[in-house]
């Protein structure tokens, strides 16, 4: 049955010339039907360079934003509209101005994971991947970084030459795993690498092998001779590695680090969402943002692929 369906998204995403993109944190079935998955990172790195003539991201809100945001003249829809990130919807722009203007020798910069509003009152954008690299870059020594402390703390660590102010925001998944959980599991599996996520708490991150992102975490575990991991991010990139490299052993870290927003898409939706598309139907979850708006909101982000990328 799900062979069945994914043969039929396949010949609909070359019907409606529509590019899936998907973040690596969506079920194993939808990365099997997508043409770009990774990182969030890789995620806007692809946005900007696919042909296709729209875009179906899944993942969450926040995600299609910054693709629509990257490509204006493209449509872009996102697969199931309930899926959201609580911690994008912690910090609104009105309130970031308010904090901007009572901090006003500060660079603001925002973690991806930001509503476009966010985006608008700052300075420059990271991802998990890219931000230690682009705060060291930056020539501001004293920075307000928004929303993410997890993350902040973490960067701050890595360029104790910034002067770096936090936001009290947090993923309530990857903050609810617990010392006490990464202790356990390293008792349950002594000779396992510990993979952790920048967005878990400053002490589980200071007791593992590795800190990256998403992409990062797969990355190492692929490349390491080691054959165990306990991976410190959500559940689903033990399983997806569990998939790619069945010789080795992927634990969880906890359970706690589940994100319901990224398991609401399902494969229907996606097939839904693209005939819908077929048939022009208002009924698929596209983003409408004013132009302005767009432009406003951009700049943050090309600083970042500037920053960020590879030949910087
Ligand atoms: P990365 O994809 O940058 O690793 O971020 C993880 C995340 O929580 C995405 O919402
Ligand atoms: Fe947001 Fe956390 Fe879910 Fe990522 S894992 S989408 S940061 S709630």
């Amino acid at each position: 049955m799900i062979s069945e369906l994914q043969k039929r998204i396949t010949a609909l995403k070359l019907k409606t010339n529509t590019a899936i993109l998907a973040h690596s944190y969506q079920r194993e079935e939808i990365l099997e039907i997508a043409d770009y998955c990774g990182d969030s990172f890789m995620l806007a790195q692809h946005a900007l360079n696919t042909a296709e003539k729209k875009m179906l991201i899944c993942g969450v809100h926040f995600m299609a934003e910054t693709a629509k945001i990257l490509n204006p003249n493209k449509r872009v829809f996102l697969a199931n509209r309930e899926a959201g990130c609580p911690m994008a919807d912690c910090l609104s722009g009105e309130e970031l101005k308010r904090i901007r203007e009572s901090e006003p020798d500060r660079m603001v910069v925002c973690y991806i994971n930001t509503a476009a509003d966010v985006k608008k009152q700052s300075d420059v954008c990271v991802t998990s991947s890219s931000a230690v690299k682009i705060i060291k870059k930056i020539k501001e020594q004293k920075i307000l970084f928004v929303p993410d402390s997890n993350l902040g703390r973490y960067v701050a660590s890595q360029a104790p030459e910034k002067d770096i102010k936090c936001f009290s925001g947090c993923c309530p998944y990857h903050d609810g795993a617990s010392i006490d959980d990464a202790e356990k599991a390293k008792r349950l599996y002594p000779f396992a690498k510990l993979l952790v996520h920048p967005e878990c708490r400053p002490e589980v991150t200071d007791i593992a092998d590795f800190i990256g992102s998403t992409s990062e975490i797969m990355n190492y575990a692929k490349a390491s001779p080691c054959g165990e991991f306990i991976v410190g991010t959500e559940i689903s990139i033990a399983e997806h590695l569990s998939y790619h490299l069945p010789d080795k052993r992927f634990y969880p870290l906890s359970k706690k680090i589940l994100c319901p927003e990224m398991k609401l898409t399902s494969l229907p939706d996606v097939y839904n969402t693209l005939s819908d598309i077929e048939k022009n139907k208002s009924s698929a979850f596209e983003l409408v943002m004013d132009s302005e708006y767009i432009a406003a909101a951009k700049k943050c982000i090309d600083k970042m692929l500037e920053l960020g990328s590879a030949e910087n």
